[in-house]
């Protein structure tokens, strides 16, 4: 058998020393280290020696596998180095040139929206606050006063879990949960996903983005809400900005409002942005109504507030001129490339 072993040895040493690509390389290895190679195939007949040769040939065998395995390893690194001179010497690679940089990537347009919003809001020192997408049926609804057999429960329809739990379909029951764990003056925004069961069209999507404000504190008026979603609407869209309200139905708000802007692509003269109206509905907006302070724990004799939410995906959708909020989601370079 070691004589096999040896006659194998110095076979292989030949070819690899003759071997001139990697290709042959790899098929000398599998030849003799191969499942069924030429090695192996000895090896094999080991099991059939006296017990008192089989560790000798054993162990021999290991070192001609080492030994072999070594020399295709330098053999191959040699080659290829040889590859690289030869291409350096005929030119056909110039290691002078510069590498390529990879591309840094982009802001999602969401996400530059979201930061715009953010950045006005904690300027005018409301704290940026988190919740859950995962959202109970009791925060998303009854606390924000809409009871299980009302209809208004029809514009929030969304996806449910097991009982009780649901993907929430607005921000608006972090205002709960955060009124729940602190005491006034509260001064918040919650930017988030959520979630609705709309058919998917050019307008509507599944999943889309809210940011919701919340101020809540003693004699907190309309008068204040205006005043900041003023300041807001200017920093926004521009400083020449007009906001207009006009009464509207939330559960919980009382009273409630609509913002619009007057058109900034044409100064409120009518074009195809605001559908000739001159008009941009912005979003929803009204006082914390006293039911909701009351299931926060808050005495709503003491405390009064303001909230409002609007939709990302729309502002971006009118500032950027997209006419399709599946773009939004589709992750497709040709449409993100652009912002
Ligand atoms: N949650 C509302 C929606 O999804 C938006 C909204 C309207 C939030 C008025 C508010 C508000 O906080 O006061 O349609």
């Amino acid at each position: 058998m070691q004589e096999a072993l040896e006659q194998l040895k110095s076979s292989a040493v030949c070819l690899i020393e003759k071997a001139s690509g990697i290709d042959e390389i790899e098929n000398l290895r599998v030849k003799y280290l191969g499942k069924k190679g030429e090695l192996t195939t000895v090896l094999k007949e080991l099991g059939k020696m006296p017990a008192d040769v089989r560790p000798v040939m054993g162990q021999l065998a290991n070192t001609i596998k080492n030994q072999l395995t070594e020399l295709m390893d330098g053999k191959k690194s040699e080659i290829e180095t040889k590859k690289l001179e030869d291409e350096i010497i005929n030119q056909s690679l110039d290691i002078t040139l510069p590498g390529k940089a990879p591309s840094p990537g982009r802001i999602h347009p969401i996400t530059q929206i979201l930061g715009e919003i953010r950045d006005i809001f904690t300027g005018l020192g409301f704290e940026v606050v988190d919740g859950p997408e995962v959202e109970t049926e009791y925060n998303n609804f009854e606390a924000l006063n809409i009871p299980a057999d009302h209809p208004s429960r029809e514009m929030w329809d969304s996806f449910y879990f097991r009982k009780g739990l649901l993907l929430r379909s607005h921000t608006s029951p972090v205002q709960v949960r955060v009124m729940k764990d602190r005491k006034p003056p509260i001064k918040i925004i919650v930017p988030g996903k959520t979630y609705r069961r709309d058919t998917v069209d050019a307008t509507h999507h599944w999943m889309f983005h809210q940011v919701e404000g919340l101020l809540v504190d003693e004699k907190v008026t309309f008068a204040d809400l205006k005043g900041v979603l003023l300041k807001f609407a200017r920093q926004m869209f521009g400083e020449t900005r007009k906001i207009s309200f006009k009464p509207s139905y939330f559960p919980f708000t009382e009273p409630s409002a609509e913002m619009s802007i007057d058109c900034f692509v044409c100064n409120g003269e009518g074009c195809r942005v605001c559908k000739q109206s001159g008009w941009i509905e912005i979003l929803g907006s009204g006082m914390v109504h006293p039911n909701v302070l009351r299931s926060a724990g808050y005495d709503p004799e003491k405390y009064t507030g303001f909230a409002f939410g609007m939709g990302p995906d729309r502002i971006a959708m009118l500032k950027y001129g997209i006419n399709d909020i599946r773009l939004f989601s589709d992750n497709d370079l040709r449409f993100l490339e652009q912002f």
